[in-house]
């Protein structure tokens, strides 16, 4: 075998998965819709699919959404996208590619009320502006009473950008320059890129997030964030203001998130598309590639944007089997099976690193914590990542909690004050996790750790 699906996590089953598109709350259901190649593990061709859930961890499969069809501005494929609500008729608002020279097109499908039956369009809403080179992966936001799209772009001068369309009518879209640009203030100071793919806007925390995929020569080198403002700009435009910036996500094998903005419940909840760490003949061989991340909430802690499992994850809780067990440096802890959740507490003053241990023996992630004031990193398979601003206080009582979701061949890893971080083992059978701690100097006091078995009901 070479290579068993995660099982919480929702993937292709057959063929290729790439970046989660449209999440809504519609008719009182979860959608998801996902880029996807039916045909093999690798990008092509590619699929809207579509998956619903009632509760946010059970999740069915539903028919193929989108398809590109013969010598229609989808041909090459129905690129990223959103889902929003057209007078309460839902739509599919979507990268058209028309082949491989085409910088990409705005689309828009029609659905009946239960998402499963799209009528996709003969001619694009939106082509390529003056001064844009690509473009693509509109996201339609609601502000003062307006509808706006964002979309990801480079322009003809290098900068990578968010271009803003006004689109109060569906059907008419009127281009308005940028929101955002990669020279703007703080924005220059994220990591460089090419193009910004796939942006989103969220409300959190009372604040506008805007979220951005960076893809640089060719490499889709992370995800970043600007936390700020969206204010008026000229008459008929809107300017992102930025306060800071930083990391969605600090881990290895994380890209693309697509956000959903509850308003039932006032929370931003995130999805992403988490890549294979296999070797391209494992991924040939078992016919699948790519899961996506399990629902993340959203939260700001200053001007860090944090996430968590939503809380819906716990309910996949099976028995609790360790109880606060020590972290022994020496002694590394089985978790108890392959899909498992461990919340690990890390006690004041500790001051080193809680590790995880893939089936193939690779120290996969390790978060590093100072014991007072100074920053906490990421390490996996030898690289480190900073991954916090924020500050340990040092006061006796403060508790650190590390939170790992492992699921065959993924884990996700939270940290009550930093960075989340998404990772993939290259291993392709299912095997034994390890965890262990390893102070700087000595200690008195250990990280202790809980555990579950996880299980879809
Ligand atoms: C991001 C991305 C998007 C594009 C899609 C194509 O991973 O490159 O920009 O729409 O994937 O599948």
């Amino acid at each position: 075998m070479s290579g068993v699906e995660p099982s919480l996590h929702i993937g292709a089953g057959v063929g290729w998965l790439n970046d989660p598109n449209g999440p809504i709350w519609w008719k009182d259901r979860w959608h998801v819709f996902f880029q996807h190649n039916p045909h093999e593990p690798q990008h092509g061709c590619i699929h809207w699919a579509h998956v619903s859930s009632a509760d946010l961890r059970s999740w069915r499969r539903e028919p193929i959404a989108l398809r590109p069809r013969p010598g229609a501005p989808d041909a090459a494929g129905c690129w990223s996208g959103c889902v929003t609500s057209d007078d309460g008729v839902p739509a599919a608002v979507y990268t058209g590619v028309a082949d491989n020279d085409d910088p990409g097109t705005v689309c828009i499908a029609h659905g009946d009320d239960g998402l499963t039956t799209w009528t996709q369009p003969e001619t694009p809403v939106a082509t390529v502006p003056p001064g844009v080179t690509e473009m693509r992966d509109p996201f339609v936001f609601h502000h003062e009473g307006g509808r706006w799209a964002v979309v990801g772009a480079r322009l003809d001068d290098g900068r990578a950008a968010a271009l803003l369309f006004s689109c109060d009518d569906l059907r008419r879209w009127e281009p308005r320059g940028t929101l955002a640009t990669s020279t703007d203030p703080v924005a220059a100071d994220l990591p460089e890129a090419d193009i910004w793919e796939c942006p989103q806007l969220a409300r959190v925390d009372g604040r506008w997030v805007l979220i951005l995929s960076l893809w640089r020569a060719r490499v889709l080198t992370g995800v970043a964030y600007l936390v700020g403002d969206v204010v008026a700009e000229h008459v008929d435009g809107l300017h992102f203001a930025a306060d800071a910036g930083g990391l969605v996500d600090a881990g290895r094998d994380y890209y693309a998130p697509a956000v959903l903005s509850d308003s039932t419940s006032d929370r931003g909840l995130l999805w992403g598309w988490s890549w294979e760490a296999r070797s391209d003949e494992a991924v040939t061989e078992s016919g699948w590639a790519g899961v996506l991340t399990l629902p993340r909430e959203l939260r700001l802690s200053g001007d860090l944007l944090l996430s968590s499992p939503a809380p819906e994850s716990e309910a996949l809780r099976g028995p609790r089997s360790v109880h606060g067990a020590r972290l022994e440096p020496g002694a590394a802890l089985d978790l108890p099976g392959s899909t498992a959740e461990v919340l690990i507490s890390v006690p004041a003053g500790f001051d080193g690193g809680v590790q995880l241990i893939d089936p193939l023996g690779t120290e996969l992630l390790e978060i590093h914590l100072s014991g007072t004031g100074a920053l906490g990193s990421l390490h996996w398979s030898g690289a480190v990542a900073e991954i916090a601003k924020a500050h340990r206080s040092g006061r006796p009582d403060e508790i650190v909690t590390v939170r790992f979701l492992v699921d065959r061949t993924v884990v996700e890893a939270f940290c009550s004050h930093h960075t989340s971080a998404t990772a993939r083992t290259a291993a392709s059978e299912d095997g034994t996790w390890r965890l262990r701690s390893r102070p700087s100097g000595s200690v008195t006091d250990l990280p202790r750790a809980d555990a579950w078995t996880l299980e879809a009901r």
